[in-house]
């Protein structure tokens, strides 16, 4: 188990509140953790007895499972809750929602709304610790921490490389948490996309805006693409997936412009042929599978972090 820090945060609700410490720190932890899923009996005491909820009122495959196989894996007595599944059908407030998981004293709930601030907004109504699993267009803050996990596996350091985030930006809360992640670690992050999905601000965040794929790719150490996030565009913001795989979408050619050694990323889920095209989602520079795996030891140690301080 990774020691000698004081880890002091009791919700993980974005990346913005993490120090570089906090992060090399739960990184580390996530590493120490990884090695309990390759275990022929993948299971831990580290949890027993405490009550973590997924609260998801969006659709997760990745995010979902990982939280509650990270929970189950140490221990924690788990339970769903989804939308569709639970009272706001009904009309219940997600504040009447909170006050009444709170009453069950849970220890530790996980949460995904659509709306940004849903997570932080839960915290002044519950004792328990809050992590955030995607609001909005706002923070997805264990996506951006396995990214990061990930990328330091494989290239040993995140200082100095550049990471190169192509597609939605504007609506994605990937690259909001991994723009934050990325940059505080001292990556340089190159963002592309349709000009109507790159929002304004982004520099003072600390990204370089490119004007082509090329230039965003050139000797590029990590490639990543993002999904073209429908469900929260009113409009079209582009004339055909069509044109929009054309112009965006991350075939070899266009790896070919980035270091030999350069790894392709996509939190998933993919849209095969539209951002990102088949052969490379299958490659041999792919680290997707790997982004998956090291969500569950990212999650672990982030339950097992907070645990300390709810
Ligand atoms: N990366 C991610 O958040 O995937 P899910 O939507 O499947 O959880």
């Amino acid at each position: 188990m990774t020691t000698g820090y004081n880890f002091t945060q009791k919700h993980i609700l974005g990346i913005h509140h993490l120090s570089v410490d906090d992060i090399d720190f739960i990184l580390k932890t996530a590493d120490s953790f990884k090695e309990i899923s390759t275990r022929a009996i993948k299971k831990v005491p580290t949890m027993r007895g405490l009550t973590v909820i997924n609260l998801f009122f969006e659709p997760s495959t990745r995010t979902r499972l990982s939280f509650e196989i990270a929970a189950k894996r140490m221990s924690a007595d788990t339970y769903n809750i989804s939308a569709t599944t639970s009272s706001a059908v009904k009309g219940e407030t997600l504040i009447d929602t909170a006050r009444n998981i709170s009453a069950m004293k849970p220890d530790i709930i996980i949460m995904r709304h659509s709306f940004a601030g849903a997570p932080e907004m839960l915290t002044r109504y519950i004792d328990a610790s809050v992590i955030n699993a995607g609001d909005g267009s706002h923070e997805h803050p264990s996506q951006g921490l396995l990214d990061m996990m990930t990328v330091r596996e494989h290239k040993g350091r995140l200082e100095g490389l550049k990471v190169t985030i192509v597609g939605d930006i504007l609506h994605s809360r990937v690259a909001r948490s991994d723009l934050l992640g990325f940059t505080r670690m001292g990556a340089r992050v190159f963002v592309y996309g349709p000009a109507t999905m790159i929002p304004p601000g982004l520099e003072e965040l600390g990204a370089t805006v490119c004007s082509s794929l090329e230039e965003a790719v050139a000797d590029a150490d990590v490639v990543m693409t993002l999904r073209i996030q429908k469900e929260r565009q009113k409009d079209p913001l582009f004339p055909s997936l069509r044109e929009y795989a054309q112009k965006y979408g991350i075939n070899r050619r266009i790896l070919d412009q980035a270091r030999p050694d350069a790894i392709v990323m996509h939190p998933g889920p993919i849209n095969r042929g539209v951002e990102l095209m088949p052969d490379v989602a299958d490659g041999p520079r792919s680290v997707i599978l790997d982004q998956v795996t090291n969500g569950v030891a990212v999650r672990m140690a982030l339950l097992y972090l907070v645990m300390g301080n709810t």
